[in-house]
């Protein structure tokens, strides 16, 4: 294979910071991972700097539907919520990674009901538990019926409110971290940050820390259309590429099968049909109304999401057409009201009544399931860096994420780091470092420049033409190329600021999306390689990439641990 190198800049051409502030550790985004570890850091560290790009309910949490998955009813198990999240990772699963996951889920979630989450409750008073794709009992807690995440974020954020006079912990909103700051080392020891404030806080500056935590979600901006909201340009996992951290399973990509198909020129962020529509009883039909799902597989339209996506890819493919349909009319108007009061209304807005019509939908972009690798305890390859959420790849997930475990990995893992962090700061195994190659910089850094805002929907398109559920040699390679010129224009245009440091990021990681994409020589998780169709023994692997001195793109493989005991 002709690899194309990929080089990339240290960092992001940015003014040199104008003001410093210093925290033991900051905390970037406010998601349930950010929120999660900066609240229970508070309890335990002098000074917690908690920093996010908007307003702290912007991100991908609040907009969750379905649930947060967690062996919860008396006759499941750990075990069972193990082997099904197993399966869905198709194989690339790290099973102490999962069983951390599955164990310590339950008490979480119960520590968030504790905290003030309300979720849906049956008529004993017990959490009300439905089931999505690849599980096999029914284990998802859901709140407000479809707006768990909702409901997550305001409970946080409500205790984060009762804090926030607390002078051991900081929150600062329109705050975009541009960057990493490392030491001569290459410990992370801090976050250059752009605030759209007011006083001392306006513009380009350094928070200092002994520890960085990213939570800062995905990257769903990089594809054409998206259930993620707008803010989810992958900030955090570029910084923290270009700050050497190792970036693991990038190419597996979660494309959601049933998002709301609102026609090709639809972009940006699209609207989700949850697939505990389908928990409920929805089903798919072709144009002809016929269930095509069933046969294809034991779970049929409650499959995992890999394969309903595929089924449905295949049936677009064969009959020509550019989505298929959800019929949830039989459920009712007043069960889908009272169930699915959120996706009813946006329906409706939209000028569809899933009581009366069937719903047209396509796969879109959902999830990254690879992110910024991390250890158990949330370590990144950097030390100081650890990484939380969406925008971490634990090795929970694998190849495909199992429906709902994302908000439980940012759960449990939040609670992982901030034990992690406060025992080495007490240990102190977390130095003051300072930072080096900070000040100063601009565009006059070779290889910092910035891709304009404009270029944004090109890369898009690139992306998705390239590198979506289907793929191939010809594809991938043609994205790196179209990258690649992307990356050469001339840019003279794009001023640094937001717009085009979130660009650019998408750009970052885009190269490296496609990098890893292209090598993978097999069909697996998220995605089908149309020249590969097969899943392959070789393949059983993660690829993770790193930056090199040299600013170049370097892959590496690691072998998978045998998931035991699972139906992988
Ligand atoms: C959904 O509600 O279908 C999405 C849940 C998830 O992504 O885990």
């Amino acid at each position: 294979m002709n690899e194309l190198p990929v080089v990339l800049p240290r960092r992001l051409a940015a003014a040199a910071p104008g003001w410093t502030t210093t925290a033991d550790v900051v905390v970037v985004g406010s998601g349930i991972a950010g929120l999660t570890c900066a609240l229970r850091l508070r309890e335990r560290v002098d000074r917690v700097l908690l920093v996010t790009k908007t307003v702290l309910s912007a991100g991908s949490t609040a907009w969750a539907q379905g649930g947060i998955a967690a062996a919860l009813h008396p006759e499941d198990t750990p075990q069972e919520h193990l082997d099904d999240t197993l399966v869905a990772g198709a194989g690339l699963c790290d099973v102490e990674a999962v069983r951390a996951l599955v164990t310590e889920g339950p008490d979480r979630v119960r520590e968030l009901v504790a905290l003030g989450a309300h979720f849906d409750l049956d008529d004993g008073g017990e959490i009300k538990l439905t089931r999505e794709g690849g599980h096999h009992r029914d284990r998802i807690a859901h709140a407000g019926g479809d707006a768990t995440g909702a409901e997550i974020s305001r409970a946080l954020i409500a205790a984060l409110q009762q804090v926030r006079d607390d002078p051991g912990i900081e929150v600062v909103e329109h705050a975009l971290v541009v960057d990493l700051m490392t030491a001569a080392d290459g410990a992370v020891c801090g976050v250059t940050l752009h605030v759209i404030g007011e006083g001392q806080r306006d513009g380009v500056g350094a928070a200092r820390a002994r520890a960085v935590v990213l939570a800062t979600g995905g990257l769903g901006q990089i594809y054409t259309s998206t259930t993620n909201p707008p803010v989810a340009t992958g900030d955090g996992m570029a910084a923290a590429l270009r700050a050497g951290a190792r970036v693991t399973d990038l190419e597996f990509v979660q494309f959601h099968p049933t998002v709301l198909f609102l026609g090709e020129g639809s972009t940006g962020q699209q609207p989700l049909i949850s697939e505990a529509v389908r928990g409920e009883g929805a089903f798919l039909v072709d144009d002809t109304g016929r269930r095509f799902m069933q046969g294809r597989h034991e779970l049929a339209d409650l499959a995992p999401r890999d394969i309903v996506a595929r089924g449905i890819l295949d049936v677009m493919g064969e009959r020509g057409l550019d989505h298929v349909w959800l019929d949830a009319r039989h459920l009712g108007a007043a069960f889908l009201e009272e169930r699915f009061p959120s996706i009813v209304a946006r329906c409706r807005e939209l000028g569809f009544d899933p009581a009366v019509d069937l719903l047209p939908v396509a796969p879109a972009q959902h999830y990254a399931s690879g992110g910024v690798e991390t250890d158990l305890r949330g370590r990144t390859s950097v030390d100081g860096l650890y990484a939380c959420g969406e925008v971490s790849c634990t090795g929970v997930h694998g190849a495909n994420r199992l429906a709902s475990n994302s908000l439980l990995e940012g759960l449990v893992f939040a609670h992982r780091i901030a034990d992690d962090v406060t025992a080495r700061l007490e240990a102190g195994d977390l130095a003051a470092r300072e930072p080096v190659g900070v000040t100063g910089e601009g565009r006059d850094v070779p290889g910092s420049d910035l891709l304009d805002r404009r270029l944004r929907v090109e890369l898009q398109r690139t992306m998705t033409r390239g590198c979506g559920p289907l793929r191939s040699a010809g594809s991938t390679a043609g994205a790196q190329a179209e990258l690649a010129a992307l990356a050469e224009l001339p840019v003279a245009s794009a001023d640094p600021g937001p717009d085009a440091w979130e660009t650019t990021n998408l750009l970052h990681l885009g190269q490296a999306l496609a990098l890893l994409a292209r090598r993978r020589e097999e069909t697996r998780g998220g995605h089908v390689r149309t020249d590969f169709p097969e899943r392959e023994e070789r393949w059983r692997v993660h690829q993770g990439v790193t930056r090199g001195a040299d600013g170049r793109l370097v892959v590496a493989e690691r072998t998978v641990a045998e998931p035991m005991g699972a139906r992988a």
